[in-house]
């Protein structure tokens, strides 16, 4: 199992030395890109995302929730090992946007809402490297996890089959259910208010990897 803390949690005025924290234990940065039409929210965009790099060394999990991930995936500058997510309901048409991304030179990641079919990403599974199941709708941390994402990732496991796709999670993540979801196949594991909620992050983290099994 892998853990991506999402910084979406963290102080943000306070991000590097946030993430520098979790960084020990972190095996990529997980950020929310937000552009509070795709989701009511907003977040950070490139500018701040690229400037968050610079003392870094941890690889970024870049989720973007916003609708025209073609026009501004490319703006994020990215390096082989970060993944670049985009929403299969956003409004660019996924074969060219997967393409777009593998063109910035690093890993793409396909996500999908908790009521979107798991069948809507079946037609990009050999194109991708990864999969990220959302278990709450997208927007905001702190939100209950929904357990019927555990099933969505038995599904979706099932039907990778033997191909190089990683499954991923984000959305209300602890240490009640984060055993469940690594058994039904999920490998990265996103955490936000379950890490940075907790006064010590780092024991946080080892106890989250603890209760993966
Ligand atoms: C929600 C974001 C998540 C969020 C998870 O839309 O995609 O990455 O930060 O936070 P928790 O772990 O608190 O649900
Ligand atoms: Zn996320």
């Amino acid at each position: 199992m892998k853990l991506a803390p999402s910084l979406l949690s963290a102080d943000f005025g306070n991000l590097r030395a946030e993430a520098r924290e979790v960084e020990p234990l972190a095996d990529y940065f997980h950020i929310d890109v937000m552009d509070g039409h795709f989701v009511d929210n907003l977040t950070i965009g490139p500018p701040v995302v690229n400037a968050l790099r610079r003392g870094l060394e941890k690889p970024f999990d870049i989720h973007l929730m916003i609708d025209y991930p073609i026009h501004y995936a490319p703006r994020f500058e990215v390096k082989p090992s970060d993944i670049v997510t985009f929403h299969v309901e956003s409004e660019d048409e996924p074969f060219r946007t997967i393409e777009v991304i593998r063109e910035m030179g690093c890993k793409v990641g396909i996500s999908l809402r908790p009521v979107t079919p798991i069948a809507a990403v079946f037609p990009y599974l050999d194109l991708i490297d990864l999969i990220l199941v959302m278990s709450v709708e997208p927007g905001f941390g702190g939100q209950p996890f929904m357990p019927q994402a555990v099933e969505r990732i038995e599904r979706l496991r099932e039907e990778i089959g033997a191909r190089p796709v990683v499954i991923s999670v984000d959305g209300g993540i602890n240490e009640t259910n984060v055993g469940r979801v690594v058994k039904a196949g999920a490998e990265l594991i996103v955490a936000g208010s379950a890490i940075f909620g907790q006064p010590d992050r780092i024991t946080a983290m080892r106890r989250l990897i603890a209760a993966a099994g």
